[in-house]
């Protein structure tokens, strides 16, 4: 095995989409190519679905299309990300082995004639997507259009989890591994609890449905099941096409939008990190959750630049009400993307689908053609890449950490929870939007990581928080970080078990408090706050109050209003040479703007005071910075900046105005610190 690439071999930054060329007579390929070239186009990911058409009948290749396909394509300039079709076994495949086919938890088996995942514990599909994946490699480790490997498409949707027979004795297998023995297992899961024990590993069940709800620790170690089980498939892939090729392989992540994948641990597993974003189009900020998920792609890559694989040109076709991105949008979210450290700029899909089930989903080239406004801004958007070359590899710097553990999620997700109103998804994104309207870059890291760089570290929903990642928090603060721990953290270990010494016990120290007691609000109730802190304010908080133990920490706020009235609502703790926070009530975006500006003073972090609507983030070159600017905002507003606009060719000596709804990529000589924010 030769090492790969950690970067697909493209000039300056990548843009393109998926091409979905097999749905197209042979000379609509043609217009294809003129039309991506017009655009800028210098990336296509091919072959995703392309089983059918790859392998007609087991063991009957055709590759003649896909040679033409891609000989085109160089011949115009343009490199192939090359899928492997696994995500879509031909109809031959399941009728062949029906046995390969999802369980659901009711124990509905799934059939053909959509798209999804095969069963991963399945060895019929284990062993074709291995020769599969080999048979691609062998023909195409060394076409000159190929740059990269997209193994899959977005694993663990639709369909994650599988109940089946095959998946359950991988299932007890996977269990016997990790705890050797059965006493190990009962141990952590409490099996005590509803006579639940078992003396024999064959009486050891999927959680299936169960009349109540199933044991919580039990279905968090499923999902670690299902996790790694995904990523065993992966592997399989990746290693049949390094055993020929050294193209660099990635597989496209969902980051925040995602549920059964730990992308800490993926991360690990690919040359190269890609992610997928649509917009929620409830949610009229859906470019704030955009920017987390970016934010949380950059960190699983360690930094480095990514690439953005997907996103849309105007409507998806999935959501309820499927909202058209307005002029200029559709820059915005780029840029955004870009600021954030993508170094590929790509889309789901090139040319619009006529039939199937997204042919109502936008394109680069939608139904209406290339006499179309969107495609008029895709070429545009193509001419900005290329204008903003020089910002490849550049890196992002923040000063701030937001703790994010997909194992954390799986826990607090689950079942008989203090209230229904506490979401990790919820807590996470309006601490992350707090962050964003201040103009303050984060980075995500898992609370083991070493936090030690960064000045704030913001834990919103660290519900499971093992011993070992409370030490390594209270290390930080003990270090003179400053942590921030919002409530419903540090309650549970790895097992879903209450720390031993109750609520909160491992942070007690850098706190200064335990919770003896939560204290939920109805739903709708609304409460209040009292913070004492320098000024007296009043903010509002709903959903929840905690009924804190103080150890040693001094009360900042009180709750003003409901069940916990005249106890301590928020607090702050000195401990070694820093700081810990918490807030021990629900606040949202705007009453978070008080305890951020105590804390921020505390960890020693100047907020810009730039306009909320301006996103600004600095990206670090060897010996230049890159500012990075989109407008929300209808009005014009000024970025304090010198340099010149890649985009326009406009120098400016110290401000430069971004016009409503614009965006800017300016090169300025080397900026002190972290950068703009
Ligand atoms: C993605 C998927 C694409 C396409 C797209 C539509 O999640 O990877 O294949 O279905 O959604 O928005």
């Amino acid at each position: 095995m030769t090492a790969a690439a950690s970067w697909p071999s493209v000039e300056g930054l990548a843009y393109g989409g998926d091409y979905n060329p097999e749905q197209w007579p042979r000379e609509t390929w043609d217009e294809d190519v003129r039309l991506m070239r017009e655009a800028g186009v210098n990336l296509v990911s091919v072959g995703i679905f392309s089983w059918a058409m790859l392998e007609p009948k087991e063991g009957l290749y055709d590759f003649a299309w896909m040679d033409e396909l891609l000989d085109l394509l160089h011949a115009n300039g343009i490199a192939a990300d090359l899928g492997t079709p696994s995500v879509s076994p031909p109809a031959w495949f399941f009728h062949q082995y029906p046995q390969a086919r999802v369980t659901d938890k009711n124990g509905t088996v799934m059939g053909f004639g959509s798209r999804g995942m095969a069963s991963h514990a399945s060895p019929e599909y284990r062993e074709a997507i291995a020769r599969m994946a080999g048979e691609l490699a062998k023909r195409y480790a060394d076409h000159p259009a190929v740059v990269l490997w997209h193994v899959h498409n977005e694993y663990g949707v639709p369909v994650g989890e599988d109940f089946g027979p095959r998946a359950v004795e991988s299932w007890r297998r996977w269990l016997q591994e990790r705890y050797s023995t059965l006493e190990g297992l009962n141990a952590a899961w409490g099996t005590a609890f509803w006579g639940q024990r078992y003396g024999d590993w064959e009486h050891v069940v999927a959680p299936a449905a169960t009349p109540t709800i199933a044991n919580p620790a039990m279905k968090l170690d499923w999902a670690r099941f299902t996790d790694d089980q995904l990523r065993e498939c992966f592997r399989i892939e990746r290693d049949a096409i390094r055993a020929h090729a050294t193209q660099p392989v990635t597989t496209n992540f969902m980051a925040h939008q995602s549920w059964n994948t730990d992308l800490w641990k993926w991360a690990q597993e690919v040359d190269v990190v890609s992610d997928d974003h649509y917009l929620w189009s409830p949610d009229p900020d859906a470019h704030v959750g955009l920017a987390l998920s970016a934010d949380l792609t950059r960190s699983v890559a360690g930094g480095k630049p990514w690439m953005l694989m997907e996103h849309s040109t105007s409507a998806v076709n999935w959501q309820g009400r499927n909202i058209a991105k307005r002029p200029g949008e559709m820059r915005r979210n780029a840029v955004t993307h870009l600021g954030r450290g993508a170094d590929a700029i790509m889309f789901f899909q090139w040319r619009a689908s006529r039939s199937g089930a997204e042919k109502f989903h936008s394109a680069m080239l939608p139904h209406a053609g290339a006499s179309s406004r969107v495609f008029r801004e895709v070429v545009e958007l193509g001419g900005h890449l290329k204008d903003a070359a020089a910002v490849q590899g550049a890196e992002v710097q923040a000063d701030v950490a937001v703790l994010y553990d997909w194992e954390s999620l799986w826990a607090q997700d689950l079942e008989w929870r203090p209230s229904d109103d506490v979401q990790f998804r919820e807590r996470m994104r309006t601490f992350y939007e707090r962050l964003w309207r201040d103009n303050v870059t984060v980075d995500f890291a898992h609370p083991s990581h070493d936090l030690s760089r960064y000045k704030l570290a913001v834990a919103p929903a660290s519900y499971l928080l093992t011993a070992s990642s409370a030490a390594n928090l209270t290390r930080y603060v003990e270090g003179g970080g400053t942590l921030l721990v919002n409530f419903f953290s540090a309650i549970v270990d790895e097992n879903d078990a209450v720390h031993e010494g109750g609520f909160v016990a491992p942070l007690r120290d850098a706190l200064g408090l335990t919770v003896e007691e939560f204290l939920p609000l109805r739903e709708g109730d609304a409460a209040t706050v009292r913070w004492t802190r320098g000024a007296e304010v009043e903010l509002p908080s709903d959903v929840w109050q905690d009924d804190i133990a103080l150890a040693g920490a001094e009360v900042v706020a009180e709750h003003a209003s409901g069940p916990g009235a005249g106890r301590p609502a928020i607090t702050r703790n000195t401990h070694g040479q820093g700081t810990g926070w918490y807030v021990g009530t629900r606040l949202s975006v705007g009453a978070l703007r008080t305890v951020f500006d105590a804390v921020y003073a505390d960890a020693g972090i100047e907020t810009s005071g730039l306009p909320e609507t301006l996103e600004v983030v600095t990206r670090r070159g060897a010996a230049e910075d890159f500012v990075i600017a989109v407008n929300h905002g209808d009005d014009a507003a000024r970025v304090p900046v010198a340099g010149i606009d890649l985009l326009t060719g406009t120098e400016t000596d110290g401000e430069l105005e971004v016009p409503g709804g614009g965006v800017a990529v300016v090169r300025a000589s080397r900026m002190s610190g972290g950068g703009a924010d």
